[in-house]
């Protein structure tokens, strides 16, 4: 077999936040692809960092009080801790705020100046005078242009879903201070993207010939699909500068200029290879020259295949090196069914599945059960992830060790039978090998778990049909006992085979109870006879329902850490009214008389309210929060009631129900209560 060399990476997480299920999801995904590829004996290196820089972690740690160094280092050690928790093997987990990262954006940005694809122009941008400091569209907020809902964020819409750009705002604000933005004009660097489209047509549609002679597309089909749809739409140039102040690499030659965060993040990837290669005495330019006949991998979210599947090739194009021999795009992580939730307790750290004591393999099995090549949502389903781990793992596999493993340790002292009059149920699970190994390469984890769960369901069934404990009953059977006892056990070690890409630490154990070498994928072709294993130590629990319990309390308690807590950014007080300011709200206690939802919208509800002296018309956009109209008929609400009428497309609303709401959707909608005995039409003030 052909050896391959191959460097993998996953994204690099933001600094400023905890590591989450979500993002596990894509490390899992990519960890059992290097280990497997490491078990068939190719050379493969995986490498990630910290993404480090940018507005958000500057003003992060400005709101804690620490450098932005600490904050990262702090951040650094956290998710690393984090990721070695769920045994995600990385050959580097470095930082984009590393010398070598500085090394290779200022090369790749030289590289691109010479070869003309950089130029700057000046442009137009919202600035915080108060602050001293251009805003970033996130941190501009104000009222939607199109349908007026107050405190949106600069680039679109929560309410009605509109894009727009920040200076299209209603009585825009800064997020950082209230200040109420300026335009300012600023000198800006910018990457000839447009220029690029024949390169990125090509390479987008383009397929890599292996060392091993197959063809890699580059893109996913359903990527590539995206791609198009933008290289069609035309290629805006890409604007790689921000001003200060700004946490990141200042550009060489232009003080106070710095590259923005998704120009030298990618170039994390090189750098963190690069440390790897320094540490290890690998060979850096076989891997990113021009020519090389190495693999680069990148697996990623589908939120982020714009910058890997347009931006990046072309950026390592037009700088000389080498372009990626895939991007492997996966879908986003759900928790039973919805998006995963901080008030639900759903939004579900690493560190606290760890902390409620929860073993990491199952997760990685869960998530691995459910991962495939396309770029579909996945979903943890709370209930189905303990059913589903306690009967595949411990009742299908780990069961076939521990009925086996006794007998063998007492009867037989730990020997192995020397040889097998009947191999036809080992023979039915080597077979397979290469056809999981296929569906392991292809990343159709799902279908090569499946497969393995359908081979150890042959396996229980031989013990069904030749009952090791009633053998070990009857006088005279010690040879026939030893022999299905040694079936069983090299049964269990071919599962473990298949499984140890995505079980690395219970395969570890595996291999010290067999008192074998680390399993390598060319091990299932043999089998393990004339040999003293160790007595059998349990491999692993069950899942009890209350660990479930307890982790979606520990998450819905959880005080945030400092970092989570500037990166929840809540809305900042309002500025000090008088009385009289108040005064001129008049909120009124209304009853539902009717509520129902409006045909053509999915975010509004039509509710008909009853204000004791007169009945009004109200759309309110809370319909994501209340799904069910009809079971708020007969609530009292609270109403803006001198509000003026509003036009909208499905007619005339009459005032605005009042809500509770936190900075972004997952934080949900809350109508207001009142309590008993209040009645439609009285004054609240
Ligand atoms: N820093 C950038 C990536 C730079 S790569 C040069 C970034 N960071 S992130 O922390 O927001 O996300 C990191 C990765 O986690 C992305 O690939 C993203 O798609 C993935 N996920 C974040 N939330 C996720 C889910 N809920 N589900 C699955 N993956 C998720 O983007
Ligand atoms: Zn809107």
């Amino acid at each position: 077999m052909t050896q391959r060399k191959i460097l993998v990476t996953s994204a690099l997480p933001y600094a400023n936040g905890s590591i989450h299920l979500g993002h596990m999801v894509e490390h899992i995904q990519t960890d059992i692809w290097v280990r497997f590829q490491k078990m068939r004996g190719h050379t493969c290196h995986y490498v990630c960092a910290d993404d480090t820089h940018g507005t958000p972690i500057m003003l992060a740690a400005e709101k804690q009080g620490i450098t932005p160094e600490q904050l990262i280092e702090r951040v650094h050690a956290e998710h690393f801790a984090d990721f070695q928790g769920f045994h995600i093997g990385y050959d580097n987990y470095y930082s984009t705020n590393s010398p070598e990262n500085r090394h290779y954006s200022y090369d790749i940005y030289q590289k691109l100046r010479d070869a003309g694809k950089i130029v700057s122009r000046t442009i137009e941008q919202l600035y915080d005078p108060e602050k001293g400091m251009f805003l970033p569209d996130r941190f501009v907020k104000g009222e939607c242009p199109k349908c007026h809902a107050k405190d949106q964020y600069g680039d679109s819409c929560e309410v009605c879903g509109a894009t727009y750009s920040p200076t299209e705002l209603i009585h825009p604000y800064s997020a950082v201070s209230g200040a109420t933005p300026v335009l300012r004009e600023s000198e800006h660097f910018f990457f000839r993207l447009g220029e690029c489209a024949e390169f990125l047509r090509d390479w987008t549609a383009g397929h890599s010939t292996l060392s091993d002679g197959r063809e890699q597309p580059h893109l996913q089909p359903e990527s590539l699909n995206k791609m198009n749809e933008w290289i069609e739409g035309g290629l805006q140039d890409w604007d790689i500068s921000r001003d200060a102040p700004y946490f990141g690499f200042e550009i060489p030659n232009a003080p106070g200029k710095y590259f923005y965060v998704w120009l030298d993040a990618p170039i994390g990837y090189m750098a963190s290879f690069k440390a790897l290669c320094d540490r290890e005495g690998l060979n850096f330019d076989e891997y990113f020259k021009a020519d090389s006949s190495t693999e680069l991998y990148h697996f990623i979210g589908k939120d982020i295949l714009y910058f890997h599947a347009l931006f990046w090739p072309a950026t390592l194009q037009y700088s000389g090196y080498r372009t990626p021999t895939g991007v492997f795009a996966h879908g986003f992580l759900t928790v039973d069914g919805q998006k995963m939730s901080k008030s639900r307790g759903t939004f579900i750290t690493a560190r606290s599945y760890l902390d409620c004591g929860l073993n990491p393999e199952w997760m990685r099995y869960y998530i691995g059960a459910k991962l495939n090549s396309k770029i579909e949502d996945i979903d943890l389903s709370l209930s189905d992830f303990v059913a589903r781990v306690n009967s595949d793992l411990v009742g299908k596999f780990i069961n076939i060790a521990s009925r086996a493993a006794g007998f063998i340790s007492k009867r037989f002292d730990g020997k192995l039978a020397a040889q097998l009059s009947d191999t036809s149920l080992l023979e039915a699970l080597t077979a397979p090998a290469e056809n999981l190994a296929q569906s392991f390469e292809q990343r159709e984890y799902a279908r090569a778990l499946r497969d393995v769960m359908a081979l150890a369901d042959q396996v229980n069934l031989y013990v069904d049909a030749n009952k090791p404990w009633e053998l070990a009953r009857q006088e005279g059977m010690e040879q026939q006992l030893q022999q299905v006892c040694t079936v069983l056990i090299n049964a269990f070690r071919l599962l473990t085979i298949y499984l140890k890409p995505v079980l690395p630490k219970l395969a570890e154990q595996v291999e010290h109870f067999l008192n074998i070498a680390p399993l390598t994928w060319a091990d299932s072709q043999q089998l393990l006879l004339d040999h003293t294993i160790q007595p059998y130590q349990h491999l692993m629990q069950r899942i009890e329902p209350k660990l479930i319990e307890q982790l979606i309390e520990a998450n819905k308690q959880s005080t945030p850490t400092v970092s989570e807590a500037a990166a929840d950014n809540y809305e900042p007080i309002a500025d000090t009214i008088a009385i009289d300011d108040f005064a001129k709200v008049d909120l009124r206690v209304g009853e539902v008389l009717a509520c129902q939802y409006v045909e053509g919208s999915d975010k509004l509800l039509q509710f008909t309210v009853n204000l004791g002296f007169e009945t009004r018309n109200i759309f309110s956009g809370i319909r994501k929060a209340y799904a069910e109209p009809e079971k708020l008929v007969g609530r009292k609400v609270i109403v803006v009631a001198n509000l003026a009428p509003r036009k909208m497309r499905f007619g005339v609303s009459q005032g605005m129900i009042v809500c509770a709401s936190g900075t972004d959707d997952s934080s949900g909608l809350f109508l207001l209560d009142v309590d008993q005995g209040a009645q439609p039409g009285m004054r609240i003030g």
